[in-house]
């Protein structure tokens, strides 16, 4: 059901807990401090903004983008594009021998950046090319998933700690790949961050977890620490508290990380090609 905000936006949730469409923009126009106003307050309350058949091209992206924050690189350095090096490309497609963009990134369960101390607020995801098939992502709502734990286990683990290790999920993720070089590592340290945070602009609380990407829960014996993190990880990602987009080219999407997981599917990357555009949003140390 379409519903009317103050402005001319129009607002159309796509599942119970997380994902709203917005009707009536134009992301090649700059967007007013009203409109933008209720933008901000909807990705709050619904951790996922879809805005359909946008025509924009890279400025326009990065424009759009910079209205939630400072914008972030990528330790991928070789995956930023030139001439706007805040885009970072996820494809399969190669050029002059070399691929345009990381393959197979976020085929797991994470919300970005989660191995930073201050983790992305957001990223803003533009579908340039996608398949006719496959190549779906899914999203999550880790405020549901906190909602629906029970009282015990919210007892149990409200004041819990863990360690997330960029270095853990590539080792898991790209295995078949060179290993990150010293720099890169160096880059990219272990950090610690609570298991229960607190959105910092409505003061609700989510599970953080990821698969890979969070090695162990701290203070716990290795293998309850596992068993738990597995138990958490199934639980985040019931049906129930997600959303599955099917991309069409010209989709935009604007999701909150300190509310949500994500991950994107496989699709068939030797029939298909799958570009898009990401850009990352400058957060702050998760609370
Ligand atoms: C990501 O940003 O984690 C990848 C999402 C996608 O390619 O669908």
């Amino acid at each position: 059901m379409l519903q009317a905000t103050s402005s001319t936006l129009q607002l159309e949730n796509l599942s119970p807990f997380i994902g709203t469409a917005v009707h009536g923009i134009d992301l090649r126009e700059p967007v007013s401090d009203a409109d933008f106003a209720v933008l901000r307050d909807a990705l709050n309350q619904r951790s996922l903004l879809l805005f359909r058949g946008q025509q924009i091209d890279e400025g326009q992206h990065v424009a759009f983008s910079r209205r939630f924050g400072t914008l972030l690189g990528h330790v991928l350095t070789q995956f930023l594009k030139q001439q706007h090096p805040e885009i970072y490309v996820l494809s399969n497609v190669t050029e002059g021998g070399k691929p345009i963009g990381n393959h197979k990134e976020g085929w797991n369960w994470h919300s970005d950046l989660s191995y930073k101390a201050e983790p992305s607020l957001g990223a803003l995801l533009y579908a340039v090319e996608v398949p006719p098939e496959g190549g779906d992502t899914l999203f999550a709502s880790m405020h549901a998933a906190w909602d629906a734990l029970d009282p015990a286990m919210q007892q149990r683990i409200r004041h819990l700690k863990a360690t997330h290790s960029y270095a853990n999920y590539y080792g898991k993720a790209f295995a078949d790949r060179q290993p990150l070089s010293d720099k890169q590592r160096a880059d990219v340290p272990d950090v610690q961050h609570p298991l229960v945070r607190t959105h910092p602009e409505t003061g609700r609380l989510s599970l953080y977890v990821g698969q890979d990407v969070v090695k162990q829960i701290d203070g716990l014996p290795a293998e309850e620490s596992t068993a738990l993190l597995a138990e958490l990880n199934a639980h985040a990602i019931d049906p129930r508290f997600s959303y599955r987009h099917r991309w069409q080219a010209g989709d935009l999407l604007i999701w909150d990380n300190r509310s949500t997981m994500h991950c994107a599917t496989p699709y068939d990357d030797h029939k298909y090609r799958r570009v898009m555009h990401r850009t990352t949003v400058a957060g702050d140390r998760p609370f």
